[in-house]
C-alpha cells in the first residue's frame, strides 16, 4: 500500500516535470549575458522563439531568434518578408556551427525558390549580429535598422541540415513548410500564417483519403473478389461487394488525388516527382478498371479469359503501386511514426488474412476436386470444382 502511494507520487511529480518544461514559453528563456528583451513570442512550429525590443527613436530593432531541440549539424534562419508569409523574398538571418565548431551567423536575402544560401547583404543594414550554440539550442542575434514599414510584416523561420559546411535544403514537413506567419513589434502581435496553417490541414485530408482509398479499400476488395467466389453460396455476392468496394474506393481515391493535384500546383517550387508521376499512373490504371468493368465480355465470352488476365494485371499492379506512393507520401509528409506503424500494421493485417483464406480456398477447392474424382473416377482432368482458380466469373 506504502510503495503504491510512492509510486502514484512519484509519477504525479514527473509528469508535472513533462508538463511543465513541454509548456515552456519564451517568458522563461534567459540568455548567457543576462541581456532583456521588451517582449518575446513563442512561435507555432519548430520549437522557435522570438524576442525583441524596438527602440522607436533610433529606429532600431534588437532581436534574439531562439531555436530548440536542434543539433551542431543542423542551421537555424529566421527573416523578415514584407511580400507575404512565404520562403521568396525573406530577409534572413541564418546560424550553424562550423567546421570550427563555433555558432557562425550571416545575412541572406532569398530571392529564388533554390537560394544559394551564401551571404548577402539585406534591405535593412544589420548593425550587429551573431550567434550562440548551446544545449542544443540555437540562438541568433541581431540587431537591424528598419524603417516603419517593417514593424508590421511576415516572419519567416526554417531549419535544414548541414553537411560538410554546406548548408542543404530544408526538409518538406508540415512543421517545415508551417513555419511563417505575421508579426508586429509594435504591439507584439504574431502569429502562424493561416494560409500555411490550411496548407498543412490539406496535406493530411489528403493522406488521409488517399491511404483509406488506394491503401486499404481497394486491397479490400481485390480479397473479396479473390476469396469470396470460392464459395458457390457468395455468387454473385462477392461480385457486387467487390465492385461497392473498389467504386467507393476510386471515388474516395480520386477526391485524394486531386487533393494532391492542387497541392502541387499551390507549391511552385516544391516537386515530388516519383509521388507524383506514380500518383498519376494510379489514376489513369483506376480509371482503365472502371471502363474495365463496364467493357466486361460475358462469362463464357472467347475473349473473356484475355480481359481476366488484363482486369488482374492491371488490378494488383494498381495495389502494388498504391502501396509504394503511400510510402512515398508518409516520406514527404513525415506525420508522426504512429501513422506510418498504424498502416503498415493494417497492411500485415491484410496480407495474413490473404495468406490464410488463400491456403483454406485451395483446401476446400482440392477437396471439392477429390470428391468429384470420388464419384467420377474416370473425369479427374474433365471436372472443375466450383471455384477452380482456372475458373473465372
Ligand atoms: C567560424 O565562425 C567564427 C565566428 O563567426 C569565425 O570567427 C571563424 O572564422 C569561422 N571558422 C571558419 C572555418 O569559417
Amino acid at each position: 500500500m506504502d510503495t503504491t502511494w510512492k509510486l502514484v507520487m512519484l509519477s504525479c511529480l514527473l509528469l508535472s516535470f513533462f508538463a511543465s518544461s513541454s509548456a515552456q514559453t519564451c517568458r522563461g528563456q534567459r540568455f548567457f549575458d543576462n541581456r532583456q528583451y521588451a517582449s518575446c513570442t513563442d512561435l507555432p512550429a519548430l520549437n522557435c522563439y522570438l524576442h525583441w525590443t524596438y527602440d522607436q527613436a533610433a529606429g532600431t530593432l534588437d532581436v534574439a531568434f531562439r531555436h530548440t531541440g536542434t543539433t551542431d549539424s543542423r542551421w537555424s534562419a529566421w527573416g523578415l518578408n514584407p511580400s507575404g508569409a512565404r520562403m521568396q523574398g525573406t530577409q534572413a538571418l541564418v546560424a550553424f556551427v562550423n567546421s570550427s565548431g563555433v555558432a557562425q551567423a550571416f545575412t541572406t536575402s532569398i530571392d529564388t525558390m533554390s537560394p544559394s544560401m551564401q551571404s548577402s547583404p539585406l534591405r535593412f543594414e544589420v548593425p550587429s549580429l551573431s550567434a550562440r550554440f548551446d544545449n542544443n539550442e540555437m540562438t541568433i542575434f541581431a540587431v537591424m535598422r528598419i524603417s516603419d514599414t517593417w514593424l508590421s510584416t511576415s516572419q519567416v523561420w526554417q531549419e535544414g541540415p548541414v553537411s560538410n559546411g554546406q548548408l542543404g535544403v530544408h526538409p518538406f514537413t508540415a512543421a517545415n513548410l508551417g513555419s511563417a506567419g505575421s508579426v508586429n513589434f509594435l504591439t507584439g502581435q504574431s502569429g502562424g500564417s493561416s494560409s500555411a496553417g490550411s496548407r498543412a490541414r490539406r496535406r493530411n485530408v489528403h493522406g488521409v483519403l488517399n491511404t483509406v482509398s488506394w491503401g486499404i479499400l481497394m486491397p479490400l476488395g481485390a480479397i473479396t473478389a479473390r476469396y469470396m467466389k470460392v464459395f458457390k453460396s457468395a455468387d454473385p455476392a462477392w461480385f457486387y461487394l467487390h465492385v461497392a468496394c473498389q467504386t467507393s474506393a476510386y471515388a474516395v481515391g480520386v477526391a485524394g488525388w486531386a487533393t494532391g493535384i492542387r497541392l502541387g500546383s499551390d507549391s511552385p517550387g516544391v516537386t515530388h516527382n516519383p509521388h507524383r508521376n506514380i500518383g498519376i499512373a494510379l489514376f489513369c490504371l483506376a480509371t482503365l478498371q472502371v471502363f474495365a468493368l463496364l467493357l466486361r465480355p460475358n462469362k463464357d465470352h472467347k475473349y473473356r479469359l484475355y480481359w481476366n488476365i488484363y482486369h488482374h494485371s492491371v488490378g494488383y499492379t494498381v495495389i502494388i503501386l498504391s502501396i509504394i506512393n503511400i510510402f512515398e507520401g508518409f516520406d514527404i509528409l513525415q506525420p508522426e511514426d504512429h501513422w506510418e506503424r498504424i498502416f503498415i500494421g493494417i497492411l500485415i493485417f491484410l496480407g495474413v488474412v490473404a495468406t490464410l483464406l488463400e491456403a483454406f480456398t485451395w483446401y476446400v477447392v482440392l477437396r471439392r476436386k477429390k470428391k468429384r474424382s470420388d464419384k467420377h473416377p474416370h473425369s479427374i482432368n474433365g471436372a472443375n470444382g466450383y471455384g477452380d482458380r482456372g475458373q473465372q466469373v
